[in-house]
């Protein structure tokens, strides 16, 4: 469920309609429901809430400071992979005890800026950043809590794309399962750390619950293991990969995650272990949509084209995963609203490839899409684009990047700006080069 609805022929999000935020904010534009974004994250807390997960909301997913904040003051914590998002969740006031940090390549620095902070946990995943991580401990004269991110080896099911699979032999992230109860006894070896947990993540989106039934047996097999070596395990991450419907009715619910997952947990939770989550996309993908304008409407060969404002450098997914993202008109001049946000088979609806500006042919945001006739300045809404749409955006062909509006009730906003021309050439400015102006 969400806050995104269309009402008297327009779409609208909670009491504010969207057309008025493009009147005011320009295109393209994310616009994200506070209430939404706070609703996935209470409901998900709720189905897991018999093993007290900390919920550490993944900032690859979404990562504006005022969104973190708006999670932070629910209690989520918040899963970063960079110094860059470590900043971000500092700057939402997240507290450093709720702060995971991830990576297969993080910075020295990077480790140094999570030690000095004694963030709530570094994943490592590797032997040698874990040899890195105990000099950078013995330099900053503290025990860093660290979990061993493992590759359990598990194929996901087979909806989720190849690309975002991270969780079977061979690829670049975690230790191999079978390396891992020997690096955590060394690490707990070496009086500079303290491994205290085990790590999974494996893949994004999963759809079947199942897999992380396999996968979180392998890791209680494993927890099992290192304890019988004498090393006591109390925290057990398992990441986060739970879908969002992109199409309605296309992913199990949270309950069903829960019910495949809580029992599995509830001995290691009884014994006093922390169970981790990092859902990102689950949380933020329907919380969010990107406002865009019709450019131009044109014909290739047989084919219906609509040219909008935004392309693959504002929302990347289906150029780059052949991602699904629903999208309708915000006023789409016909009765028919979409019940289940993805019926297309009306008579009154056109079949338009629908393309952005940017010089690449895979610049397409949907082919052979059935739409209500569009035309020039008209708005289109990109749905389930709060989820690894912002955070993917780049300046290539010198686009700037979109603004981001928040909507609280009847009230719109402004987060973030939209980039200017001045920002795109600011760090090219240096002294002995000729300003624009
Ligand atoms: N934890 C770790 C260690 C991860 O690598 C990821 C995602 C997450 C948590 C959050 O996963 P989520 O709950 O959002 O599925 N750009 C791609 C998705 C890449 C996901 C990378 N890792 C997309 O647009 O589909």
């Amino acid at each position: 469920m969400d806050e995104f609805s269309y009402r008297d022929g327009a779409l609208w999000c909670d009491q504010t309609p969207l057309r008025e935020v493009a009147e005011q904010f320009g295109t393209p534009t994310y616009v994200y429901s506070a209430s939404t974004l706070v609703d996935h994250y209470v409901r998900f807390a709720k189905a897991f809430e018999s093993i007290d997960p900390l919920i550490c909301f993944s900032a690859k997913a979404l990562s504006n400071v005022h969104l973190l904040r708006l999670l932070g003051e629910q209690g989520a914590g918040i899963d970063t992979v960079s110094g860059g998002e470590l900043h971000r969740a500092l700057a939402a006031g997240v507290n450093t005890e709720r702060i995971v940090l991830a990576g297969v390549g993080k910075s020295a620095d990077e480790l140094r800026d999570a030690v000095r902070r004694d963030i709530r946990c570094i994943n490592v995943e590797s032997e040698e950043e874990v040899a890195l991580l105990a000099r950078i401990a013995r330099e900053e004269g503290r025990r860093p809590r660290l979990a061993i991110r493992v590759n359990p080896d598990i194929a996901p099911d087979l909806r989720t794309p190849a690309r975002t699979t991270t969780a079977v032999r061979g690829v670049k992230f975690g230790v191999d399962i079978e390396r891992a109860a020997a690096l955590f006894s060394s690490a707990a070896a070496d009086g500079s750390l303290r491994p205290e947990g085990i790590h999974v993540h494996i893949g994004s989106p999963i759809f079947d619950p199942q897999v992380y039934a396999m996968a979180l047996e392998r890791v209680l097999a494993l927890v099992a293991e290192i304890e019988a070596a004498g090393h006591p395990v109390t925290t057990i991450n398992l990441g986060g990969g739970f879908p969002a419907e992109y199409s309605a009715g296309s992913a199990p619910g949270w309950d069903d995650f829960a019910e495949a997952i809580c029992p599995r947990l509830e001995g290691f939770v009884g014994r006093g272990g922390q169970v981790i989550f990092e859902p990102g996309r689950t949380i933020a993908a329907n919380a969010g949509v990107l406002l865009a304008a019709v450019r131009y409407r044109k014909q290739a060969g047989e084919r219906q084209l609509v040219v909008i404002d935004a392309g693959m450098t504002h929302i990347v997914r289906a150029a780059m995963y052949d991602s699904y993202h629903f999208m309708w008109p915000v006023t789409p001049g016909i009765e028919m609203v979409p019940p289940s946000r993805d019926q297309h088979s009306l008579d009154d609806l056109v079949t338009y490839d629908v393309v952005g500006p940017i010089c690449e042919s895979s610049d397409y945001l949907a082919k052979g899409r059935a739409l209500p006739a569009m035309a020039a300045g008209d708005l289109i809404a990109i749905f389930g684009a709060g989820a690894y749409g912002m955070t993917m955006t780049s300046n290539y062909n010198s686009q700037l990047r979109p603004a981001e509006v928040l909507v609280e009730g009847d009230r719109a906003r402004l987060i973030r700006r939209r980039e200017t021309y001045e920002d795109l050439v600011a760090l090219e400015l240096l002294d002995d080069t000729p300003s624009a102006g």
